[in-house]
């Protein structure tokens, strides 16, 4: 078997990880308890990642060893044989708004060769990206969010006050909103998963052009796997606020805090990212049971064949 159709065979496998974790997930949507969620989301996903055939490290889960008992950044999955690989995970992207009852909530998880992705630490980044089509340098983290909008404008043919930008409604967005509203965008505020709207600007049939704002470094380096496998421009830079930030990117091997990260420092050439809706959203729709059995709805990309696939599976249980 070629080292291709592993890395593919591998995916499928992944995939069924991905639906078994949203399905266990799906069971606390709505019970305001979202310790419980996360638990039930991460043991579902261990449990499930153990059976597959491949020699796995984490590279973005749950935190560190110390804090993390399971799915831990450098805990080794798999069955030990087969390819070496890096995972990173999320096995619940929404835990809040699984608790409750809201829309757009994850399972997410990308493979790569080991090495290719960013060891982020679990802090905040300050991201910016768009979808493919557009002249290199459209965006850039360093201008504000009016200039990038208006780049973007021309690089579309259109007025600034038809592109649409999705930013985390938080209050530490507040510059990032007066500079959209100052050059007319439209804003589509969501209250979390940065990851799906990320992903939102590659697609033609969702509303979304541009995410911008500070959201969790771990789902920074997904959004970007997700983006390496879709095409677009993604920047991105941690936030370190406190000693202790600093210490958790310097454990990482991390020494620049102020570097600007390319899609391609984020993720080098290869990764495939999957996505399994837990409650309905914009990306998939959510898991549901009709008597005995469970329906899934997936994403499935890769980065290698540009190959992307949604993925509806249905099983007995
Ligand atoms: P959950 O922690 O509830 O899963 O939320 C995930 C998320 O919304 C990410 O998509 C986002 O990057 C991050 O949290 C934002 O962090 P905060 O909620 O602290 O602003």
């Amino acid at each position: 078997m070629s080292e291709a159709t592993n890395m593919s065979s591998l995916v499928d496998s992944l995939l069924r990880v991905s639906e078994l974790t949203a399905a266990a997930a799906k069971e606390t949507v709505g019970y305001g308890d979202e310790t419980l969620a996360d638990r039930i989301a991460v043991d579902a996903m261990r449990l499930a990642l153990n059976k597959v055939k491949m020699n796995g490290r984490i590279v973005i889960g749950e935190g560190e060893r110390d804090e993390a008992p399971m799915l831990h950044v450098g805990e080794k999955v798999g069955t030990g044989e087969g390819l070496e690989v890096d995972i990173a995970v999320d096995p619940l992207e929404g835990t809040s708004v699984t608790a409750r009852g809201m829309a757009n909530a994850l399972v997410v998880l990308a493979v790569s060769p080991q090495g290719q992705m960013l060891h982020a630490p679990d802090t905040y980044m300050n991201k910016i990206a768009i979808g493919p089509g557009y002249p290199a340098n459209t965006i850039n983290l360093d201008r504000t969010p009016a200039e990038n909008v208006r780049s973007l404008a021309k690089a579309k043919g259109v007025q600034p006050n038809e592109i649409c930008v999705s930013v985390l409604d938080r209050p530490r967005h507040k510059d990032i909103m007066n500079s959209l509203r100052e050059v007319g965008a439209r804003v589509m505020l969501i209250p979390d998963g940065d990851v799906a709207t990320v992903i939102a600007t590659a697609q033609k049939n969702n509303l979304v052009d541009m995410y911008i704002g500070v959201g969790g470094a771990p789902e920074g380096v997904l959004g970007a796997a997700a983006l390496k496998c879709l095409g677009g421009e993604f920047y991105a830079r941690l936030v370190i606020r406190n000693s202790d930030e600093e210490q958790r990117a310097s454990r990482l091997g991390i020494t620049d805090l102020k570097r600007c990260y390319s899609l391609d420092d984020l993720v080098k050439d290869e990764a495939s990212f999957i996505a399994t809706g837990v409650t309905n959203g914009i990306l998939v729709d959510g898991v549901t049971r009709d008597n005995n059995f469970v329906s899934t709805h997936s994403l499935v990309m890769s980065s290698v064949n540009k190959m992307v696939r949604t993925v509806r599976s249905k099983w007995k249980i």
